[in-house]
C-alpha cells in the first residue's frame, strides 16, 4: 500500500504546479504562523511551494515527504538555505528533535491519525502549532449545502485563475491516485482529534472540500 502511495506520488510530483484548493487556502495557513526565530516541519512537503513560504516566516524549515521524486523536484524548485528536505515517511521520523511549527497540506488523510497524534504531540514544542489543511468525505445536511455554494464558485475561480482542463497525464495520474485515497468524515475528524490532542483543537469546515485544523500545544 505503501509503495503505490509512493509511486503515486512520484508520478504526480511531474506535473506542472497549478492553482488548486490547497493552494487558495495557504494564506489563512499562513496567517497562523507568526514571524519566528524557530523552526518549523512540513509533512508531506510535496514540491515544497508552501515549504518556501514557510520558510519566510521561520528561521529553518525541515521538509519531509515519502515521495524521492517530490523531494527531488522540491529541491530544484523551491530551494533556500533554510530548508533541509528528507525523504522520509513521517511514520519513521526520528523523535528526538522538537518544533515550533508542525504544518501539513493535503497528506493527514494519508495518515492513521491514531498514531500520528500522540507522536505530533511529542514533537511539539510547549506553545507550538500544529496547522493542517486536509480533504475530508462530505456528508449530511452541512455538507450538502456546503456543496450547493461551493460547486458555482470553484467554477468561476477556475475560469478567474485560467485553470484550463487537465491534460491527459494529469487527469491519468490523478485518477489512478483516487483509488488510494480514503477520506474521514468531518464528525469523524473531530472526535479522532479531540480524543489525541487536548481541547485547545480549533477545526473548522471550508468551502472547497477541506478543513482546517489549528492546534496549540501547552
Ligand atoms: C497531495 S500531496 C501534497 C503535497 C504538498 N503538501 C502540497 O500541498 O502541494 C501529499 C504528499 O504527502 C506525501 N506523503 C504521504 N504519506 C506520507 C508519509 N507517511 N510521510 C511523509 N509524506 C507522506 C506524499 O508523498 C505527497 O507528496
Amino acid at each position: 500500500m505503501k509503495e503505490d502511495i509512493i509511486n503515486s506520488f512520484n508520478r504526480i510530483a511531474l506535473l506542472d504546479d497549478k492553482w488548486d484548493h490547497n493552494q487558495h487556502y495557504e494564506k489563512l495557513l499562513i496567517s497562523e504562523i507568526s514571524n519566528s526565530d524557530g523552526n518549523a516541519l512540513d509533512i508531506g512537503c510535496g514540491t515544497g511551494e508552501f515549504t518556501q513560504k514557510l520558510s519566510k516566516k521561520v528561521k529553518s524549515v525541515y521538509g519531509i515527504d515519502l515521495s524521492p521524486v517530490m523531494v527531488e523536484e522540491a529541491m530544484k524548485r523551491h530551494s533556500e538555505e533554510n530548508i533541509q528536505y528528507s525523504i522520509q515517511d513521517f511514520d519513521e521520523l526520528n523523535e528526538e528533535m522538537k518544533y515550533d511549527f508542525i504544518v501539513s497540506i493535503a497528506t493527514f488523510h494519508h495518515l492513521n491519525l491514531e498514531t500520528a497524534l500522540p507522536k505530533i504531540e511529542r514533537l511539539l514544542k510547549r506553545n507550538g502549532k500544529l496547522i493542517v489543511l486536509d480533504l475530508y468525505e462530505r456528508k449530511g445536511f452541512i455538507d450538502r449545502f456546503l456543496d450547493c455554494i461551493a460547486v458555482p464558485i470553484n467554477h468561476v475561480l477556475k475560469a478567474l485563475k485560467n485553470v484550463r482542463s487537465v491534460d491527459t497525464e494529469e487527469a491519468a495520474a490523478w485518477k489512478e491516485h483516487s483509488h488510494l485515497d480514503e477520506y474521514m468524515t468531518y464528525k469523524e475528524l473531530s472526535n479522532v482529534y479531540h480524543k489525541f490532542l487536548s481541547r485547545d483543537v480549533k477545526i473548522k469546515r471550508l468551502l472547497f472540500w477541506r478543513y482546517v485544523l489549528v492546534y496549540k500545544k501547552r
